[in-house]
């Protein structure tokens, strides 16, 4: 007998960042990020439709490993994490255009168990699009886009059947160490005994190789920067001249971190109009966009078990540029 039709079934979504909440948490942001010293926002700004397009330009360059480091990983071990996780769910945060989630899907989807696929992402366009394309990929599957901000909306996550929940890309690597610890108590609070956690992560490498990855000489990682300049004027009616900033890929020791800044080429004045806010920038002045903090194996495990979360497995690409843990609650102690 023939093996059933499976239909493509088509996407849904959940809109959690509604034009008023997105806006509002905007114009707070640069209220205190403007208004601070060293100024300072987060990078959800970054990935407006075109930040999203110059990102996935990134992962095209030659310098930028992350992206087919974590690729090889993933088409030689998700195999093996289909069969250790039996899910039947693949949550993406971050997901983006879960173009190397696919290596992931083809694996779940050949156990026979896999019945949803949740990717959430803030950039809505991106998401509706991969959601569309996967499905379509994926007949039977159930995808279930979530349009999200992950330091404020995991609770939408299902937690129901046998989840995993993939944070992949170095993501992590952007947030800052009190939004790491808090996000990973939120992923621990999340878990139930049945669910895993697939976290992929940046590791410490010689500066050489990272100041190649962030100051590209092609410049589309300084595009992308600047581009948070076009966000601000769009979204504020801001006066920023592009022109008028460089920008500036620096690694800071201390934190084993790149610092990704746009440094003001001379002294300015700009209106923000829709944050009714005056700033001031002198020359050499600079606004801090983006960290992309670069780990030890031991350092990430020793921050998800204060969370309470136990790493399993720890997988590094042949030149040991990057690193996929699949990890579960931890049992210790309770
Ligand atoms: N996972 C993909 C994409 C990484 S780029 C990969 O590995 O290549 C980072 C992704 O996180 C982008 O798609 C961006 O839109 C999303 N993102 C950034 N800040 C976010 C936030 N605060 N909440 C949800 N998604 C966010
Ligand atoms: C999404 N994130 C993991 C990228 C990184 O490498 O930190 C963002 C990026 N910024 C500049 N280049 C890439």
């Amino acid at each position: 007998m023939n093996p059933p039709v499976r239909h493509a079934v088509p996407p849904t979504f959940d809109v959690h960042l509604h034009d008023d909440w997105r806006m509002r948490a905007l114009v707070d942001e640069v209220r205190t990020g403007l208004t601070a010293a060293p100024k300072q926002l987060t990078p959800r700004w970054l990935y407006d439709d075109r930040g999203s397009e110059l990102f996935d330009r990134i992962t095209r360059l030659p310098e930028y490993y992350p992206t087919e480091a974590e690729r090889e990983i993933l088409l030689a071990r998700s195999a093996e994490i289909a069969e250790l996780t039996g899910a039947d769910t693949l949550i993406e945060l971050g997901s983006g255009t879960s173009d190397k989630t696919r290596a992931l899907l083809d694996a779940f989807d050949a156990t026979g168990r896999l019945r949803r696929f949740v990717p959430f992402d803030v950039s809505e366009r991106t998401l509706r699009d991969a959601a569309t394309t996967l499905s379509e990929r994926h007949p039977g599957l159930h995808v279930h886009g979530v349009v999200g901000d992950f330091h404020e909306h995991l609770h939408a996550l299902p937690d129901d059947g046998v989840p995993v929940l993939a944070f992949l890309g170095s993501t992590i690597g952007n947030f800052y160490p009190h939004e790491r610890a808090r996000f990973f108590d939120e992923v621990a609070s999340w878990m139930s005994d049945d669910a895993w956690f697939l976290l992929g992560v940046d590791l410490v490498k010689p500066v050489d190789r990272l100041m190649a990855a962030y100051n590209d000489p092609a410049g589309v990682t300084a595009e992308f920067t600047l581009n948070l300049l076009d966000v601000l004027n769009r979204e504020l009616a801001a006066d920023f001249d592009p022109s008028g900033f460089e920008h500036v890929g620096m690694w800071d020791p201390n934190h084993t971190r790149v610092d990704l800044r746009l440094r003001s080429l001379r002294e300015q004045h700009v209106s923000i109009i829709g944050a009714d806010v005056e700033v001031d920038f002198g020359e050499g002045e600079e606004l801090q966009v983006e960290i992309s903090t670069k780990f030890t194996r031991d350092q990430i495990a020793g921050e998800l078990a204060d969370a309470g979360i136990a790493v399993t497995e720890c997988w590094t690409d042949t030149a040991g540029d990057v690193a996929v843990l699949l990890a579960s609650k931890s049992t210790v102690g309770t």
